[in-house]
C-alpha cells in the first residue's frame, strides 16, 4: 500500500510563510489603488528615497564626528581627508539634503496644481506640511555641524532671526542656542535634534503620511473624490495602473538615476568647508542657506505697519504662511480639482512662489550682515 507523503517544502518563501503568515500583509501592502491618469511625477518617492539617503550618510559620519566646539571641525576634516571615502560621503550628504529641498518643494507645488490635497485627503496633507517643518528643521541643525565660519556666523544670523518672533523670540533665541550666544551648549543641541529629535520625528510623520496615502490611494487629477452619497458620473469607468511592479520598478528606476547624479554631483562640488570657527572674526560675507534666503531677504525689506515693526512684519509673515501651509485644505473650500476650475488659488499661488524666488535671488546676490536684533 502506498503511503501518503506530504507535500515538498516550496523553497525559502513556502518555509517563511508557514513561519511568519506574511503573504497577507506584503500583498495588501503592494496594492495602492492609482487611477490610470495620476500623474505623480515620483516626486513623494524621490524625496524618500533622499531621506533614506540621509539616513544612511548621516549614519556613516557619526561614526567619526564629534559634537563638541573643541572636535568638531577636526572631525569633519578627518572625515574628508582621512576616512576611506568619506569625502564622498559626507558631499552626499550635503548635495542629498539640498536635493531633499528641492524635490519635497515639487512634491508641494504638484500636489497643490493638481489639487489633490481636498477631501479626502486633508490628513495627508497637514501631515506633509509638518514634514515640511522637519525637513528645513534638519536643514538648520546640519549646518552647524561642521563647526566652521560659514557654519557659526549662518546659525548666528538664522538663530537672530528666530529672536525677531513677537514676544517669545528672546526665549526662543536663548532654547535654540541654550544661552545668549552659540557656544558648545548651541551645538550639543543641534546635534541632539539633528540625529534623535528630528529623525524620530520625520520617521512618525512619515508613516503616518504613507499609510493614509496606501489607504486611500492616489488621487485622481482628473475628477474630485466622490463624497457620501455622491453617485460617480454616468459613462465614467474608472482604470487603474497595478502599484506593483509597474509604479515601484518606476520609483526604484528614478531613485538609480539620482543616486548616479548625487555621486556625481559630490564628486564633481564635493561639500566644502571654511576656517575654523571664531566667535571673535565676523566674516565679511555671512548669509543663510539658499532655503532661507527668502524669509531672510523679507526681514530686510518690509515696512514697519501700524504698531508693528518692520521687524515684526517680516517674520509675522512666514509664520502666517506656514498657518496657511497647514490649514490649506480647509481654508480652500473649492471642491473642483481641474485646473480651469480654481484660477484664483492658482493665481495666488503663482505670485506667492515668483515673489520667494525674487526674494531668494536677491538675498543671493546682496552680500549679507548679522541681522543684529535691532
Ligand atoms: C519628507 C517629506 C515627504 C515625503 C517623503 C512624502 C512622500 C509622499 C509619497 C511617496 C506620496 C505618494 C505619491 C507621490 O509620490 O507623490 C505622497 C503623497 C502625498 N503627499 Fe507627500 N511627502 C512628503 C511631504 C509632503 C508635503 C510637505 C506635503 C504637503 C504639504 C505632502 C502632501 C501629500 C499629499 C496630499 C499626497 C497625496 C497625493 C495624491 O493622492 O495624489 N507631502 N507623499
Amino acid at each position: 500500500m502506498a503511503t501518503q507523503t506530504t507535500a515538498a517544502p516550496n523553497g525559502v518563501v513556502q518555509w517563511f510563510e508557514e513561519r511568519v503568515r506574511a503573504t497577507a500583509l506584503f500583498n495588501a501592502l503592494l496594492h495602492v489603488p492609482i487611477p490610470a491618469e495620476a500623474k505623480t511625477y515620483y516626486l513623494g518617492g524621490i524625496t524618500l528615497f533622499l531621506f533614506m539617503v540621509q539616513v544612511a550618510t548621516g549614519t556613516l559620519l557619526s561614526l567619526y564626528y564629534k559634537p563638541t566646539p573643541e572636535a568638531a571641525y577636526d572631525s569633519v576634516k578627518y572625515i574628508t581627508s582621512i576616512v576611506e571615502f568619506g569625502w564622498l560621503i559626507r558631499s552626499i550628504h550635503h548635495w542629498a539634503a539640498n536635493g531633499m529641498i528641492i524635490f519635497l518643494l515639487l512634491h508641494v507645488i504638484r500636489i497643490f496644481v493638481q489639487g489633490v490635497y481636498k477631501y479626502p485627503r486633508e490628513l495627508i496633507w497637514i501631515f506633509g506640511a509638518l514634514l515640511f517643518a522637519v525637513t528645513i528643521g534638519f536643514g538648520f541643525t546640519g549646518y552647524l555641524l561642521p563647526w566652521d565660519q560659514k557654519a557659526f556666523w549662518a546659525t548666528t544670523v538664522g538663530t537672530e532671526i528666530a529672536a525677531a518672533v513677537p514676544f517669545i523670540g528672546e526665549s526662543l533665541l536663548q532654547l535654540l542656542r541654550g544661552g545668549a550666544d552659540v557656544t558648545d551648549a548651541t551645538l550639543s543641541r543641534f546635534f541632539g535634534m539633528h540625529v534623535l529629535v528630528l529623525p524620530i520625528s520625520l520617521a512618525l510623520l512619515l508613516a503616518a503620511h504613507l499609510t493614509v496615502v496606501h489607504q486611500l490611494g492616489i488621487a485622481n487629477p482628473k475628477r474630485p473624490s466622490l463624497r457620501p452619497g455622491q453617485l460617480p458620473t454616468p459613462g465614467i469607468v474608472e482604470r487603474w495602473k497595478p502599484f506593483f511592479p509597474h509604479y515601484v520598478l518606476d520609483e526604484v528606476i528614478a531613485w538609480a538615476i539620482l543616486l548616479a547624479l548625487l555621486v556625481v554631483a559630490a564628486s564633481v562640488y564635493p561639500a566644502g568647508l571654511e576656517d575654523k570657527a571664531d566667535a571673535l572674526v565676523t566674516p565679511p560675507h555671512v548669509k543663510p542657506e539658499w532655503y532661507f534666503l527668502a524669509v531672510y531677504q523679507l526681514l530686510k525689506v518690509v515696512p514697519a505697519i501700524g504698531p508693528l515693526t518692520a521687524r515684526d512684519v517680516g517674520i509675522l509673515i512666514p509664520m502666517l504662511a506656514m498657518v496657511v501651509l497647514v490649514m490649506l485644505p480647509f481654508l480652500d473650500k473649492n471642491p473642483e480639482v481641474a485646473k480651469r476650475k480654481r484660477p484664483v488659488a492658482l493665481i495666488i499661488a503663482a505670485i506667492v512662489l515668483i515673489g520667494m524666488g525674487i526674494l531668494t535671488w536677491y538675498g543671493g546676490q546682496i552680500p549679507a550682515v548679522a541681522v543684529a536684533a535691532s
